[in-house]
């Protein structure tokens, strides 16, 4: 045996372990992902093999090891308003609709990975804002959230390299939203920043600590989870939206089966659900 394999029962205990911790369902036969993604670790936490790494993220007291264990066992895949119809289905349909709010809307970004989600909604809200004077005047708030950290820092910090700016930006946004920064990277402007707010959160936990939102998207995450778990996070959902709050999912994601609480909105754009308390 290799200093990188597991035996079935320690991959069985680990996906236990991930699944409990984070809601990332592994399925069989992904131990190749467990190896390339955990092998890095192994000489940063003093382990000689990946079992021995295991063992160690599953005693309690690890904390700082467990997280990132999970920062490394997530996909972050993510890019610049992807598959355009929620965006276009924000101008057309939802901010209209929040237009004359008398407080702040406030939308979250529940899996914001490293930002591109929650800066693309912001930049669809000043474009709105910039053709529709007067409307959104209190103002907007953006919530991103993610399990990751090092995401979190990502999102934080809003800069990002040519390969990652390349993936769904138009030039026209890259010059209004962002300035040059150094080695070829750019970094959003304080005026797009000033409008986000980012912090650490387990799609797990309580969402009582967040308050309540007008729209929350919460994209292409819910598919590594299991129903239960998904059934959990919809229930928690339908108490984090305002009185017919907005959900955004996935393109390849759905409620069906999964709660009541929220119905199907199908517009020219696409789907959205919406609360129907
Ligand atoms: C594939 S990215 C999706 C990013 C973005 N929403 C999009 O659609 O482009 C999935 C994100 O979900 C985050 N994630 C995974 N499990 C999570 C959990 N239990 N709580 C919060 N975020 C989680 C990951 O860290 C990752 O950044």
């Amino acid at each position: 045996m290799t200093n990188n394999t597991l035996t079935e029962k320690e991959y069985s205990d680990f996906c236990s372990y991930l699944e409990k911790h984070c809601g990332i369902v592994l399925g069989q036969s992904k131990q190749y992902l467990v190896r390339s993604r955990l092998s890095p670790l192994l000489s940063q936490y003093d382990c000689a093999s990946l079992s021995d790494l295991i063992k160690k993220v599953m005693d309690i007291r690890q904390r700082e090891l467990r997280a990132v264990v999970i920062d490394a066992m997530t996909t972050n895949e993510t890019l610049w308003f992807r598959d355009r119809y929620p965006f276009e289905l924000l101008t057309k349909r939802l901010l209209p609709e929040f237009s004359k709010l008398n407080r702040p809307l406030r939308i979250w970004s529940s899996a914001s990975s490293s930002g591109q989600e929650p800066y693309s909604i912001i930049m669809t809200c000043l474009e709105y804002k910039a053709k529709n004077p007067g409307c959104l005047a209190r103002g907007f708030e953006v919530l991103g959230t993610d399990i990751s950290m090092s995401m979190l820092n990502h999102c934080k910090k809003g800069e990002y390299d040519s390969l990652a700016l390349g993936r769904g930006l138009s030039k026209e946004r890259l010059q209004k939203y962002f300035i040059p920064s150094s080695q070829g990277c750019y970094q959003v402007k304080p005026e797009v920043q000033r409008h986000a707010k980012f912090r650490q959160f387990n799609l797990l936990d309580s969402f009582a600590i967040l308050g309540k939102f007008d729209i929350i998207f919460c994209r292409n995450v819910l598919i590594y989870f299991s129903p239960e778990i998904k059934r959990q996070i919809f229930g928690n959902f339908a108490k984090a939206a305002n009185s017919r709050g907005y959900l955004m999912l996935g393109a390849s994601e759905s409620i069906n089966g999964l709660t009541t609480e929220f119905e199907m909105d199908r517009c020219a754009a696409g789907i959205v659900y919406r609360s129907i308390k």
